[in-house]
């Protein structure tokens, strides 16, 4: 009998064998879940420490994001702006917010243990993302492995090759290294080279490591979850490319190698230990800046703050 807690629908074997190399496409089970109803989301937002809550909204420039304050709205309130406006709430690493979320975390990547060979992580996390009709994330790419789980709503997500010239690795080096932030350059050329998905609840997928993407939500809210897993292979792929980062932006070596193995890539792993030991590498302590305000009355679901009325926090 199946456990009524279960995430995921069968995991069949051409699923497990393409997972980490190419993108999977997956069913689970958390559309139905009582956590995601608007009752729950409501909840989520009144009571999650803000240090976990980033809402943001476009410009008019759509390349630009901004951080809005919830400025006292009630969870309902804030729903009914991201269901009218363009806003894009993410409320970070819930498995230390709430232990239902642990719970389910734990879960997901227990099953995916059980049914993908060798498949083993570390360093899980959790984000839950709500957001407006047609809000877009904009090309780029993340450091770890990433799962995006559709629980409300349709999107789309455009994929590409974890590879030149969709994903250069003087990019990757810089953002591994945390001197550059994860947006790529993006040509509209590149779509044709894109694999393209549309996400129904219930959908869950997962690509190869580093693959670029962007994704564009269809005229309804959206309700969606992101995982992230390191591995022992992302954590190589991470040292070889920081130790590429150092030789080809410090000490001025055009790195030729991205092995995961053999000499030149323990090499890496020496020399990236060794660069850290320096206190070289940057260590930045971020600030987020509230620029606007929640409004489900203005346009788009928020309105900008006057600078004397801007919040800054720490994160
Ligand atoms: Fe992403």
């Amino acid at each position: 009998m199946r456990d009524e807690r279960q995430v995921f629908e069968e995991i069949d074997d051409s699923q497990a064998r393409v997972w980490g190399f190419h993108t999977a496409r997956l069913r689970h089970r958390l559309a139905e879940n009582e956590l995601f109803t608007d009752e729950s989301l409501a909840g989520l937002i009144e009571t999650i420490d803000p240090r976990h809550m980033d809402i943001t909204t476009m410009g008019e420039d759509v390349s630009t994001w901004s951080h809005c304050d919830r400025a006292g709205l009630s969870g309902a309130e804030v729903l009914e702006a991201v269901r009218r406006g363009r806003l894009w709430i993410n409320m970070m690493a819930m498995e230390n917010v709430d232990p239902r979320f642990a719970d389910l975390l734990g879960r997901m990547y227990s099953e995916l243990e059980e049914a993908v060979p060798g498949f083993r992580t570390f360093k899980r996390k959790l984000c839950l993302l709500i957001s407006s009709p047609n809000a877009q994330v904009f090309y780029h790419f993340d450091r770890p492995g990433q799962g995006l789980w559709q629980v409300r709503g349709r999107k789309r997500i455009w994929i590409y090759p974890p590879t030149e010239p969709f994903l250069p690795p003087v990019n990757v080096e810089n953002v591994m290294r945390s001197l550059d932030l994860e947006d790529l350059p993006f040509e509209p050329w590149y779509d044709d080279y894109a694999q393209v998905y549309d996400l129904e609840p219930g959908d869950m997928l997962h690509w190869a490591l580093n693959g670029p993407h962007r994704v564009t939500n269809y005229d309804m809210l959206n309700v969606s979850l992101t995982t992230e897993h390191w591995t022992d292979q992302v954590r190589r792929s991470y040292a070889m490319n920081y130790g590429n980062g150092i030789l080809r932006r410090d000490l001025h070596w055009r790195p030729r190698s991205r092995s995961l193995d053999g000499p030149g890539f323990w090499a890496k792993v020496a020399l990236t230990g060794a660069w850290r030991a320096t206190g070289l590498h940057s260590r930045t302590s971020y600030k987020r800046v509230l620029t606007h305000q929640v409004d489900p009355d203005a346009p788009l679901g928020r309105r900008a703050l006057a600078e004397k009325d801007q919040v800054v926090v720490s994160i």
